[in-house]
């Protein structure tokens, strides 16, 4: 990989841009960068090399990194401000091993709990996913969904941990499967899953959850490995 000394000099900037723009811009520009990788992972975005190249002040640069901090792209660490976030953090496969681990166990403890309520409000965000093109909500649906099943687990730490993975991923629906033009997913996984569970069938929920996980992970290594032309081996 070529090393850039400033990859902020990959952004393009014409001209002034309006003052009641200036946010909405700078977030516009900065997350396309961030997207098709010009701003690769660990990019430390300075405020006032920002403001610089945007020929603005710090405040609509700091909105809009705020923004982006929101939307999982950007890390806040100390001392170094903003970091361009990690797609996954992490290698993907094993990101992923551990969440089939996570998950599981929290089907196994929620499974036997759950009552007609929760198997109908996870059948209408399956409905939802169905009909939905916008990857953001794409993406909100699915951890919803996921969630739905898990959530009756009486172990709060092992549902935070399920939770931040169903984050990361939402993320990666959110701002790449349309990178890759997937068009819509098929939602057989989800409601085998559903059926699974409805039937308290624990062994096979879990089966499927670990077939529906193994897509993932295959479709997030696909994308990670099209950003690396010069063709980084494959994590699994
Ligand atoms: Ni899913």
């Amino acid at each position: 990989m070529t090393q850039k000394p400033n990859p902020l000099s990959s952004i393009p900037v014409s001209g002034p841009i309006p003052a009641h723009l200036a946010r909405s811009v700078i977030e516009e520009t900065l997350r396309s960068a961030i997207l098709d990788g010009r701003l690769p992972c660990g990019t430390a975005l300075r405020q006032q090399d920002l403001a610089d190249l945007f020929g603005v002040s710090r405040m609509p640069v700091r909105e809009a990194l705020r923004q982006l901090e929101a939307q999982s792209l950007l890390h806040v660490v100390a001392h170094k401000g903003a970091v361009v976030a990690p797609l996954v953090e992490g290698d993907a496969a094993e990101t992923y091993a551990l969440r089939i681990l996570l998950e599981s166990e929290a089907l196994r403890l929620s499974i036997p709990l759950l009552d007609d309520e929760d198997f109908a409000e996870a059948a209408r965000y399956i409905d939802d996913l169905e009909t939905q093109t916008d990857y953001a909500e794409i993406g909100r649906l699915n951890r919803l969904f996921h969630m739905t099943l898990y959530r009756k687990a009486p172990n709060r730490r092992l549902l935070s941990l399920v939770e931040s993975g169903l984050w990361e991923e939402e993320r990666f629906l959110r701002f790449n499967l349309e990178a890759m033009g997937l068009g819509k997913l098929s939602q057989e996984d989800h409601r085998e899953l559903l059926r699974a569970a409805q039937a308290r069938d624990t062994a096979l929920t879990v089966t499927k959850l670990e077939n529906h996980l193994n897509r993932g992970v295959e479709v997030i290594t696909r994308y990670l490995n099209s950003l690396e032309p010069q063709g980084k081996k494959a994590s699994t």
